[in-house]
């Protein structure tokens, strides 16, 4: 296995972090590897915003549901879909632009931001540095437009928590492969892989809460899915200029 490999291998979200702030050669490094992604039309549907600034992490902390790791974190990373400057090109060449009408610019852009995100990950956790995605920047997602002045069309999809890890959470184990690779077609008979994935989540639950929670897979996804929990995603990016239909 080669280094590159290793350390995708290797990946752990870390939600504890040291304070020391990161070096600015190595945020230009991550930066830029995931400007590297490649991008759908090279369209580069994509913009990050950093915010180092203490209070300005503190409220993010806050809208994402109190998500501690933010605050302690010297550096957060927002990643917003795109398509300011695809307007920006549009109004150049006297044309209206029409993607943003549709559902596919949305995953156009959620797939930019995805491919950046994984580079940016792994560049950081190529340099020893842990990181943990925070989702719930769509918990709120018009204070994050405001509170970062995002013009219309770009909208925050995720976000990265990036610092030097205070302690190496113990990695989660993932699904058998054959549950997420098919081969000539979709094989339906996950059954008996649900329950045996349940049966190792529940024990690493147990151990990692030192015995608080064994709270299988399955429990947790579906305790997750049974709302809609971030309801003000779809009137938000409405508000931000996608039709979304
Ligand atoms: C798109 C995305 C959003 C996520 N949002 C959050 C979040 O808001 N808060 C958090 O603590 N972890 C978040 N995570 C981290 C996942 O919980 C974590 O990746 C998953 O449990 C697997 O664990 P691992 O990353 O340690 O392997 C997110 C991960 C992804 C990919």
């Amino acid at each position: 296995m080669n280094q590159v490999i290793k350390t995708f291998m290797n990946h752990r979200s870390i939600r504890d972090y040291k304070e020391d702030m990161i070096k600015d050669e190595d945020l230009d490094v991550i930066v830029r590897a995931a400007q590297a992604a490649p991008s759908s039309i090279n369209g580069q549907q994509v913009s990050i915003i950093a915010v180092k600034d203490r209070e300005k992490k503190s409220k993010i902390a806050e809208l994402t549901g109190d998500q501690l790791w933010i605050d302690q974190a010297p550096v957060f990373l927002l990643f917003a879909l795109d398509f300011y400057r695809a307007k920006l090109a549009a109004e150049k060449n006297g044309v209206d632009l029409a993607i943003t009408e549709s559902l596919e610019s949305i995953m156009v852009g959620s797939v930019d931001v995805g491919l950046a995100m994984g580079n940016a990950i792994g560049a950081a956790e190529s340099l020893g540095l842990g990181i943990v995605p925070i989702g719930a920047v769509r918990r709120e997602p018009m204070e994050i437009v405001k509170m970062l002045d995002l013009p219309e069309y770009v909208f925050p999809v995720c976000g990265l928590v990036i610092g030097y890890p205070r302690d190496t959470s113990s990695l989660k184990p993932r699904f058998p492969k054959e549950a997420i690779y098919h081969e000539e077609g979709y094989n339906k008979n996950l059954t008996s892989i649900i329950d045996d994935y349940d049966t190792q989540i529940s024990e690493y639950m147990r151990k990692r809460t030192k015995g608080e929670s064994d709270r299988s897979w399955s429990q947790t996804v579906s305790e997750i899915y049974k709302t809609v929990y971030f309801p003000k995603v779809s009137p938000s990016i409405k508000g931000q200029g996608y039709e979304n239909r």
